[in-house]
């Protein structure tokens, strides 16, 4: 069982101490048995689950005020306490919170109307469309487009590496609309799945499977009105969207450590070597003690960047992208250590820390690599430091 006391942190009001117990509670009983086999029909049942339990109101809330839309600090504490049990469940919970996010902070009242209960209810599968097969890390790049043409726009390119793609119902789509080169040119769009011309055009296999899809536009045409915000505000939505999404993804990579670290733990102190436990080994204890510190120093820029964002912050970039650095990097390093303690039986198929340590790899990237966030942070540093020598 994880360390809890980070619930009594000033961060978190008691709501969010209660919906952490009630999270757990709710894992623990309803997360046995997910057929992996199937990850398609596991993905529609956990989404179903996760609406009846009433989870999926914090992904696409039904908030008037934009600020009190999406309670980042709530969101992180549903990712970390899904992932320690299940990361598929974690999945399905982020990609209806991240496929909705645009609609959520820059939807219409009737957009969101449309689309949002049935995103809470685990009924309608949401999906981000921003990568495409040019351009992952360089979204200023994008070069699918979208053509004006009466009432509608004509888009066509290929988008790639689309999580719920080929299960999504919806896909809210990133495309160049020409205001302006680069990053102001682009705008988002709300494209339902069976829109003629939406084309799924290969499903992606991954070394931790979850839907991922290829999918193309063929002259596929949408109404205007399916325009979310306003033409050339695109990058700066996708960018809004991450800045949420981003530190949630730190909290998915927290409950992975956090659970990596118990399997350890028990390893360390059932295990006999050299006619002791292993615990008492101090190699095996230097293991512990720095997993513990990063999981600790992890949860820290998490929920300080998720802490912030909620007390109002208009920007939270850099502290997003510090939480999802860190917290991915040191992930990987605390999951290591524990397929280290648990030697050859920790890559032994099945075994918890085995699958924890194809789970985290993919974090590193999506949603921005580790090399973005690094970016995002100097370039703020050199920024701020800029404007203080003035
Ligand atoms: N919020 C609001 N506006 C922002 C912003 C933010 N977070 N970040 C940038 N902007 C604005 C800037 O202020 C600038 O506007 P002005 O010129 O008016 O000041 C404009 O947008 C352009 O910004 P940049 O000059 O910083 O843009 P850039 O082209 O240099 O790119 C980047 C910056 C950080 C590299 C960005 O492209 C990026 O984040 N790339 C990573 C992409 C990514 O995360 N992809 C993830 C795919 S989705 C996914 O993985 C999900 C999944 O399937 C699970």
């Amino acid at each position: 069982m994880a360390d809890r006391s980070f619930l009594d942190w000033p961060f978190f009001e008691p709501q969010h101490r209660a919906l952490a117990e009630r999270a757990r509670e709710w894992a623990e009983t309803e997360l046995g048995g997910i057929d992996h086999d199937d990850v398609d029909g596991a993905c529609r049942s956990l989404a179903a689950a996760l609406g009846e339990a009433g989870f999926l109101n914090l992904s696409a809330p039904d908030a008037k005020e934009i600020d009190s839309r999406l309670d980042v600090r709530a969101l992180c504490l549903m990712r970390e306490t899904l992932s320690y049990r299940e990361p598929l469940a974690d999945f399905v919970f982020a990609m209806q919170g991240l496929g909705s996010g645009a609609l959520s902070l820059f939807g219409s009242d009737a957009q969101r109307r449309a689309t949002l209960p049935g995103v809470r209810r685990g009924e309608r599968l949401a999906a981000f469309a921003l990568s495409e097969p040019r351009s992952g890390s360089d979204v200023a790049a994008i070069e699918t487009a979208a053509v004006r043409d009466g009432d509608h726009f004509v888009l066509n390119g290929e988008k790639t590496w689309i999580s719920n793609g080929g299960i999504a119902d919806f896909y809210v789509v990133f495309a160049r609309t020409g205001e302006a080169p680069g990053a102001k040119g682009l705008s988002a769009f709300i494209v339902d799945a069976d829109t003629p011309g939406l084309e799924i055009r290969e499903r992606i296999d991954l070394i931790a499977p979850h839907p991922l899809a290829r999918i193309g536009f063929a002259d596929c045409r949408i109404p205007a009105a399916a325009m979310i915000g306003v033409p050339g505000d695109g990058f700066k939505i996708a960018m809004s969207v991450l800045d949420v999404f981003r530190s949630t993804v730190g909290a998915t990579a927290l409950g992975m450590a956090r659970r990596a670290f118990d399997e350890a733990l028990d390893r360390a102190g059932s295990r006999q070597l050299f006619g002791a436990p292993m615990s008492e080994l101090q190699m095996v204890q230097a293991m512990l003690a720095d997993m513990a510190v990063d999981i600790d120093a992890a949860a820290l820029l998490i929920y300080r960047a998720a802490w912030t964002k909620d007390s109002g912050a208009a920007r939270v970039t850099r502290e997003a992208a510090m939480a999802k650095l860190n917290a991915t990097e040191t992930a990987r390093s605390v999951i290591d250590k524990a397929v280290q303690i648990y030697g050859a039986a920790g890559v032994t198929s099945g075994n918890v820390v085995e699958r924890l340590y194809r789970e985290i790899r993919s974090l590193r990237i999506y949603e921005g690599a580790s090399e973005i966030q690094k970016v995002v942070i100097a370039r703020q540093a050199l920024f701020e430091h800029k404007k203080h020598a003035l």
